[in-house]
């Protein structure tokens, strides 16, 4: 009789098993850990890297795990990822995707490792493959619910179990262990080495593992994250039950059950209620799962997606000779793809966007947004090796080609300019007014102003600001280039409203008239910002002295046109006020651009200091605010003392 219990119970369980066709790609982290070696050198470091996390990628999607090594010298790049054995491949690309966009966090060290609830990723300038115990060898301990003496006996057990028959199998093993003496508990545990190392490796680290795991006991939840393998267990089942490749490969050992109790009634009635019980959980499960599976799928089918492959071949392996500029946000290449498109790749290092599937998600957002003075998103590659963003190629690359440069600046008469400038407001207004998302754009500068063929403007990186929010180093480089078109209460208080778009595009508008750059500070010939600049003229009647010569208007040029340049610099003014509620929105700034009408006097600028202020100062001092996480450290400095120039 305890035999057909015992399958019956059984059958419970594959049905179980039967009832879960979805999966958890488990892209939880769980630890990063940094090296203290800084890289030597980063032309050569960054390549590698990226060149080994390419390499690796492949291998993960045939296997679930892969080794690379790119470069030589103290650059030299060792790379090894691995997804635990139950996950399958879909999630395996999903929990790699995670771990490489995380793990560059570590960058300028050139050593990390990161934990994920899925999978395992390494990267060191030595060959650590053969390593299996280290100093930092740890367990972390989940605290939520404190497990009782026979929970325990029984993780005790699986665990053992584990470490029994997993070095055979490359250490990878998982169980289930119905608590005895409790109708509604299971243990579940899972284990696994890197496959670089040897069984008697795998052993040690997993004899190690375990005892440190078992150190969580009484809680009900513990990790070790050893050097050479992962060993979770878990009061709740975070097993993957999909029958993919992971089982063909591993071993499912199922330890049934085994229930001191003669009374079959309540012993069926037990079981039944542990049924009903598992279903709901499971239910309940599906749906966030159900989520995850969907982003894949959608990663994978959609037309925004491009193959990372496909990119690569477009760009001629991101070739030097392909290489159009460093934006903001990654470096920009040309590609034609094999339909002849051209386009533009931005291909974003370093990026520590939670997952894959949220930055998709954005990107998905951000394409959905099409407007004449926009630059088309075509789509990413999300899930590859690295992100990558693909736009519309546009042959006349970005305006401060154009008015910074003595020579191309002669193609850009006043009629053109003011076209640019117009254009540039209506992309704006469009991005402010957007009835599906509002989008602020924080970066409006000439060099993200993009020309096409006819030199009419296109607005370029627009909704990504909100995408790097958290990756501080990337925003500060972001911001290092773009000062001098910063508003000043998003510069001293990060209060950002549309009203900081609007300043930046006041600042636009001078440097589009003048030709001159209003962040330059030491080696031009002028001391002051370009803003100040033209307010002092502006007030002394003498704008005209600051014209762009290119401009090339003739002593007999009409009053009309000097008027309405003069009536735009008034514009630009009104638009860079101190206060930003007097600022106009871009909706009421467009209105005063294309119709006649008296405008407002604009009111002053943001005051100056006359000592200059560094820029790197600024980046080095703790106390700045623009090194400050919370806004509270800012508000006794005077946004007026560290404005540049
Ligand atoms: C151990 O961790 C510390 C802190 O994260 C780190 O500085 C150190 O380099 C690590 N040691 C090894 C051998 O990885
Ligand atoms: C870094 O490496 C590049 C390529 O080998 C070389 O041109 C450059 O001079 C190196 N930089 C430093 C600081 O050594
Ligand atoms: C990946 O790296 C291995 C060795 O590190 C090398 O043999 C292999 O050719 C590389 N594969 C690709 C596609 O670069
Ligand atoms: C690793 O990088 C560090 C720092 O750049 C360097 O000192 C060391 O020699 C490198 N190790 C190897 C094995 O190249
Ligand atoms: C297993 O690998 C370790 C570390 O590389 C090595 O020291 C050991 O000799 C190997 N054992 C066997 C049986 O190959
Ligand atoms: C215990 O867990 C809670 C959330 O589950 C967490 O906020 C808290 O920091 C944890 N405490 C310890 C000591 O780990
Ligand atoms: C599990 O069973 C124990 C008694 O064996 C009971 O105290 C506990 O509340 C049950 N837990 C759940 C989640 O049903
Ligand atoms: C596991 O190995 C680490 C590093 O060798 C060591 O510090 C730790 O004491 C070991 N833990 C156990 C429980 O053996």
């Amino acid at each position: 009789m305890n035999n057909s219990i015992k399958s019956f119970i059984s059958l419970v369980n594959i049905l179980v098993l039967l009832e879960i066709a979805t999966a958890d790609p488990r892209t939880h982290t769980v630890q990063v850990t940094c090296g203290n070696q800084l890289e030597h050198n980063t032309t050569v470091y960054v390549p590698n890297f990226v060149a080994t996390m390419a390499n690796i990628s492949q291998q993960m999607t045939a296997s679930g795990f892969g080794v690379a090594v790119t470069g030589t010298g103290p650059d030299i790049n060792y790379g090894l990822a691995q997804c635990y054995g139950d996950l399958s491949l879909q999630d395996c690309v999903l929990c790699y995707a995670e771990a490489r966009t995380v793990l560059p966090k570590c960058y300028p060290y050139n050593g990390g490792r990161i934990f994920l609830d899925g999978c395992f990723m390494r990267s060191e300038n030595y060959s650590f493959f053969e390593e299996f115990r280290g100093p930092n060898d740890t367990a972390v301990c989940g605290n939520t619910t404190r497990k009782s003496s026979l929970f325990q006996e029984s993780a005790r057990q699986a665990v053992m179990t584990i470490v029994q028959s997993a070095p055979s199998n490359r250490g990878y093993a998982r169980t289930q262990m119905g608590v005895s003496g409790s109708m509604n508990e299971t243990v579940y545990v899972l284990s696994d080495c890197w496959r670089s190392l040897n069984e008697t490796s795998c052993r040690q680290c997993l004899e190690n593992a375990s005892e440190s795991v078992l150190g969580c006991l009484p809680w009900s939840e513990g990790r070790a994250l050893n050097t050479g393998c992962f060993m979770r267990y878990s009061d709740t089942d975070f097993l993957n039950k999909k029958l993919g490749s992971g089982s063909s490969r591993g071993t499912i050992i199922m330890i049934v059950v085994s229930v001191v109790s003669s009374l079959l009634v309540l012993l069926v009635g037990g079981v039944v209620g542990f049924y009903i019980w598992k279903h709901r959980y499971i239910q309940k499960k599906r749906r966030g799962s159900n989520d995850a599976e969907k982003m894949a799928k959608i990663l994978n089918d959609s037309s925004l997606n491009f193959k990372y492959s496909t990119i690569e071949k477009a760009t001629e392996s991101f070739g030097d000779a392909n290489k159009l500029g460093q934006g903001g946000f990654g470096t920009v290449y040309k590609g034609v793809l094999p339909d002849g498109r051209e386009i533009a790749v931005k291909r974003l290092f370093f990026n520590n966007r939670h997952r894959a599937a949220d930055f998709y998600n954005e990107i998905n957002i951000i394409s959905s947004v099409e407007h004449k003075n926009l630059v088309r998103l075509l789509g990413c590659s999300c899930s590859g090796p690295e992100s990558l963003l693909v736009y519309e190629y546009l042959a006349n690359k970005s305006l401060d080609r154009f008015i910074f440069d003595e020579q191309r600046g002669k193609t850009l008469n006043w009629e053109k300019r003011y076209e640019i400038i117009t254009g540039t407001a209506e992309g704006l207004v469009y991005l402010h007014n957007n009835s599906k998302t509002r989008i602020i754009h924080r970066d409006i500068k000439a060099s993200n102003i993009l020309l096409d063929s006819r030199l009419r403007a296109k607005i370029a990186d627009f909704g990504l600001a909100r995408s790097f929010e958290e990756d501080k180093s990337h925003i500060s480089t972001a911001i290092a280039g773009t000062l001098g078109y910063m508003a000043p209460e998003y510069l001293a208080h990060g209060q950002l409203t549309e009203k900081a778009d609007v300043y930046s595009f006041g600042v636009l508008i001078m440097e589009i008239i003048t030709g001159r750059q209003n962040n330059r500070s030491k080696s031009a010939e002028y001391s002051d910002s370009l803003v100040i600049i033209t307010w002092r003229h502006f007030q002394a009647g003498t704008v005209e002295e600051l014209y762009d010569p290119n401009l090339m208007l003739q002593n007999d040029t009409s009053d009309n046109v000097k008027d309405e340049i003069l009536r735009v610099v008034q514009i630009g003014l009104l638009c860079t006020q101190e206060i930003p509620t007097l600022r106009p929105t871009m909706l009421k700034a467009l209105q005063m651009l294309t119709k006649e009408g008296n405008l407002p006097a604009p009111s002053n600028p943001p005051f100056i200091d006359e000592k200059t202020m560094e820029l790197n100062d600024a980046y080095d001092n703790p106390c700045h605010p623009l090194n400050a996480d919370g806004s509270s450290s800012v508000a006794s400095v005077s946004h007026s003392s560290f404005y540049p120039r």
